[in-house]
């Protein structure tokens, strides 16, 4: 941002590089490749986020359920551990639409395959089944990785098409990964589809997953190079290009003269893909090109619905097949804070759908932190409670505070899912954004450009986190315009700084004067959610104006055709309106409208021409059991 115009620049480049910035100087050192650079002009956020997915590509479009509440953890014992989770969950009351499965499920680690006595594939079933019944959904692991062990079909597959990335003598070239001794996919490969599409799908007959988890993918390796043929690396000569040393070691695994060899917990560099790419050159689009060749195999499996990866390695362009979460954090407050930041620049990478461990990975998570967390979490476009090996258990109803915090603030996520989805869907057809930043939204308040412990939901919906260890009220600014409290509809006017208690259960959420919200439920999954009626949740500005918009489809397939369905709501002069294109069959019903910041109390509501009775009562005006079709214009005076 320059005098409250917002530029960007993009380099497009694969090759290990280095940022640095001293004295307000960027220094960039690549190296190799070109130098493709592009600028964008803006000049709002908004601009150069467009412009640049105009450039890499525009988010995929994710399934509405994806949406909804995520459960994992790295060390499920069995089957029945898992089973146990989703059945506390519901018994606690607290929504959960997705169950995931991290390696624990494979036997000896190896992908595509299920542990026989842990998770024994009939159990599997059993509890896929259970899940569809209840309208929930399975996610689980594939790694990049594949054993080396032999009769292993997937190995032996691979050998058959030699679709294995080659070490600098031609052979395969061996790593380790969770599994022991690997071999990688080349997704460059020409037969690597047909390869990856009979595996996946190999592996969805045993039990069949709504979405996968491609981990491990920078690709991480647990030697340094290839762990069986290990070398030196010969010293840099000038004039002379080795891959194993170039000139300017970028760095990596440590800093200063620390830096380590760039083949440490890495391929080799010379490490060769088909067509003779070494990974020196391609090493940084490993993972986004596995997420492409995955999105690939899962279209071909089900050429009907939308597919969902979550990818820990990205490349700029990912997110049209992918979405992501923050990676490996720790159970430490600083992380909660991060997971801010991390989250809104996802936004303008491109991978909107984005959210960090819940309650932290490495290390024990406790109450309060977990309570924090999972407030925060509920408004992370991509919400999982994730956990390490070995540490506590961390799902939110282990504690009765965090299951307490849990429910209300999912209950906020799930009541706004139609809001959510709208937001989600325009990331995939406006290049817009889930989350926005206050520096971006309000470029020329120099107080707003600071801020980063706050964001927005869509551009409505304000969040302001416990974020401190001990704190029960939390002070944030509020930018120019009316506010709303989420819970008590009380308002103030900003620009101001203002602090809200904010015990442990409780997360201020305000809603932003001039915008209508979409809601329906709150419920316990996104299927019951949908079937609940709707409501408008209207918070006038200071001219008693309000926008707003809904988008509806089935939420899963890949080509609606057409059916759906885009009303844009607005408030002016005191009526009203919906209007909008309609061709998805919305069965619900408009039910309740509430609009917040009326000043005097109407002596007559009409809703499409029929008088309807009303409550007025601080600046709030209800209107309840409506009968309002989805399908159609109206208007409410
Ligand atoms: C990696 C992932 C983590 C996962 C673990 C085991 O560390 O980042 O999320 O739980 O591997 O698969």
């Amino acid at each position: 941002m320059i005098d409250g115009k917002a530029y960007g620049f993009f380099l497009k480049n694969s090759h290990g590089m280095e940022f640095s910035i001293k004295n307000n100087i960027m220094t960039i050192q690549i190296i190799g490749g070109n130098f493709d650079m592009y600028f964008f002009m803006g000049p709002t956020m908004d601009d150069v986020v467009k412009q640049y997915y105009k450039v890499i590509g525009a988010p995929a479009l994710l399934p509405y359920w994806s949406l909804g509440w995520h459960q994992c953890r790295y060390g499920y014992k069995d089957i029945w551990e898992v089973k146990d989770v989703v059945a506390n969950y519901k018994k606690n009351n607290i929504p959960l639409d997705t169950m995931w499965i991290d390696i624990d499920f494979m036997d000896g680690y190896k992908d595509f395959t299920y542990h026989p006595q842990k998770f024994p594939v009939p159990e599997v079933k059993k509890f896929v089944n259970d899940l569809k019944k209840n309208h929930q959904y399975y996610v689980n692991m594939i790694d990049p990785a594949i054993s080396t062990t032999k009769q292993y079909g997937p190995y032996e597959r691979g050998l058959e098409k030699d679709i294995f990335i080659k070490d600098k003598y031609g052979k395969n070239f061996i790593g380790e990964v969770w599994p022991g001794k690997t071999v990688f996919p080349d997704w460059h490969h020409p037969n690597i589809l047909e390869y990856w599409t009979n595996e996946i799908k190999l592996f969805k007959d045993y039990a069949m997953t709504d979405g996968n988890w491609i981990d491990m993918n920078e690709a991480a390796n647990f030697c340094n190079g290839a762990c069986d043929t290990p070398y030196e690396d010969a010293p840099f000569v000038l004039g002379e290009f080795n891959p194993r040393t170039p000139p300017f070691a970028i760095s990596h695994f440590g800093t200063g003269k620390d830096r380590a060899s760039l083949k440490t917990k890495n391929l080799d560099m010379d490490a060769t893909y088909y067509g003779g790419l070494i990974d020196y050159d391609i090493h940084n689009i490993y993972g986004h090109m596995e997420a492409i060749v995955t999105n690939k195999a899962l279209l071909n499996i089900d050429p009907v619905k939308r597919p969902f990866l979550l990818s820990r390695s990205t490349f700029p362009g990912t997110g049209k097949y992918a979405a992501h979460w923050l990676g490996d954090n720790h159970s430490e407050w600083p992380y909660l804070y991060y997971s801010i930041s991390g989250m809104l620049n996802f936004q303008f990478f491109g991978i909107p759908m984005v959210g960090s461990d819940i309650c932290g990975f490495v290390d024990n998570s406790n109450e309060e932190l977990c309570a924090r967390w999972m407030e925060l979490g509920a408004f992370n476009p991509f919400g999982r409670n994730h956990n390490g090996l070995g540490y506590d258990s961390q799902e939110p109803y282990v504690w009765g505070s965090v299951a307490e915090a849990s429910r209300r603030a999912l209950a906020i996520r799930y009541k706004i899912l139609p809001y959510m989805y709208t937001l989600l869907v325009r990331t995939h057809t406006h290049s817009e954004m889930i989350l926005y930043s206050f520096a971006g939204e309000w470029p020329n308040d120099s107080k707003a450009a600071g801020i980063d412990k706050q964001f927005l939901m869509g551009k409505g919906i304000l969040i302001t986190p416990v974020i401190e260890q001990g704190a029960t009220s939390v002070t944030g600014y509020f930018p120019e315009g009316i506010w709303y409290d989420w819970y008590t509809h009380e308002s103030f006017s900003g620009p101001t700084m203002k602090t809200l208690t904010a015990e442990l259960v409780h997360i201020p959420v305000h809603i932003r004067g001039g915008y209508i919200i979409p809601t329906q439920g709150p419920s316990l999954t996104v299927y019951e959610n949908r079937n609940k009626p709707f409501e408008l949740l209207v918070a006038l500005d200071a001219s008693k104006k309000a926008t707003g918009r809904l988008y509806l489809d089935d939420g899963v397939s890949i080509n609606v055709n057409g059916k759906f369905s885009e009303i844009e709501y607005s408030v002016e002069n005191g009526t009203l309106t919906g209007k909008g294109t309609y061709n998805y069959d919305e069965d619900q019903k408009l039910h309740e409208i509430t609009v917040l910041g009326v000043t005097s109390q109407p002596s007559k509501v009409i809703a499409n021409d029929k008088e309807v009775s009303f409550d007025f009562s601080k600046n709030t005006l209800t209107i309840k059991n409506l009968d309002i079709s989805m399908n159609a214009d109206f208007t409410v005076f």
